[in-house]
């Protein structure tokens, strides 16, 4: 356990400068590239910054990438492989995106500090930028992660958590990646950005064989509901798109969790949260303090960001994320 110090923005641009106990793994540290590449953090900035101008839905697909990347084989960009059978290849990693960010920056890196940087840095910076860049706290996180070798579409089931997960199995699955109860609730508030297929939420719907849609979940707030029938109904749920947070999309703010005080969490996982009362507390001291999930954010972020990570003599730096180097 060390102690860092972070500096982290709220909406309105306040510095607060505070101090992180968070077990972040003993070989990373702050500034790894600040001798053999000193721009790296500039690069990715600045890339997740003009994709996330030119598309507005980078930010979202940023940060759960990092996510899906963390939870399987620990942060070390297994998500990134392609070829037969890799984590990309699993049905709970389709509608993953974000890639073509990380391969920007990954060029750009290779010209200024050829075989350096690794991928799986940059998923963690891009996702800290990405957060920040939609209005998010700003988190120093520790970098100096290697690139894993092994991604395995079979891997990927046993560590995601599905929205049909109940708050045992959710809590169970987050405790195997030494993240609590509490880093439970305060990640799962990445869901105030981001899109969702109507299909990722299905168990909340009944479709009869007109294809006319119903909402069966009775604890989901009506005007809700009927505003997610109304989206849903545009077309094939496979491929239509509800926003993760229905009040402000783009914003990551705390909004999803008076969403979820309101009953509008969009997946059955979201919903739980507020309704076990082992984690409603802190939902809604959540919601009534941005300050407060900004800080947990923070810390939790590190946590996740720290997951498995490889480093020293583990793993590659990777000349081209998609491909191991031999
Ligand atoms: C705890 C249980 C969680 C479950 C069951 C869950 C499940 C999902 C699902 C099913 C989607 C929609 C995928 C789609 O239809 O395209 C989604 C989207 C998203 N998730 Fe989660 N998630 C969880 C936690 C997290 C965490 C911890 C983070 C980040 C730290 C996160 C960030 C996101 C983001 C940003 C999106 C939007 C992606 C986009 O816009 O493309 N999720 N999640």
């Amino acid at each position: 356990m060390e102690t860092k110090t972070g500096v982290f923005r709220t909406k309105i641009s306040t510095l607060v400068i505070f101090s992180i106990a968070a077990s972040v793994s003993a070989s990373l540290s702050f500034d790894f590239y600040a001798d053999s590449c000193p721009a790296a953090e500039f690069i990715v900035r600045n890339t997740v910054s003009s994709s996330s101008s030119s598309d507005p839905s980078i930010p979202g697909k940023l940060l759960r990438l990092l996510f899906h990347d963390c939870f399987v084989e620990g942060c070390d960009a297994s998500v990134l492989l392609q070829g037969n059978n890799t984590e990309q290849t699993d049905p709970g990693n389709r509608s993953l995106g974000g890639f073509s960010v990380i391969e920007s920056a990954k060029r750009v890196l290779e010209t200024f500090c050829p075989e350096t940087v690794s991928c799986a840095d940059i998923i963690a910076l891009a996702a800290r930028d990405a957060v920040e860049i939609v209005g998010g706290p700003l988190i120093q996180i520790p970098t100096g992660r290697r690139d894993g070798m092994v991604s395995l579409a079979s891997n990927v089931r046993p560590n995601i958590v599905d929205t049909s997960f109940t708050m045992d199995a959710m809590i169970k699955l987050f405790s195997s990646k030494g993240l609590t109860l509490d880093d439970l609730v305060i990640l799962s508030g990445g869901h105030t950005i981001g899109k969702s297929h109507c299909s990722s939420f299905r168990d909340r719907f009944q479709e009869d064989s007109n294809g006319r849609l119903t909402i069966i979940d009775k604890s989901l707030d009506r005007d809700y509901a009927n505003e997610l029938i109304k989206e849903c109904s545009a077309g094939p749920i496979q491929t239509v798109t509800v926003n993760n947070d229905p009040e402000t999309a783009m914003l990551f703010d705390n909004q999803y969790y008076s969403n979820l005080v309101s009953h509008k969490g969009l997946f059955q996982s979201d919903s739980a949260l507020f309704s076990d009362e082992r984690s409603r507390k802190l939902v809604q001291d959540l919601a009534n303090d941005q300050d407060l999930f900004f800080q947990n954010w923070g810390q939790s972020f590190l946590k996740l960001t720290g997951i498995g990570a490889k480093t020293d003599d583990q793993g590659e730096i990777r000349r081209s994320c998609a491909a191991t180097n031999a």
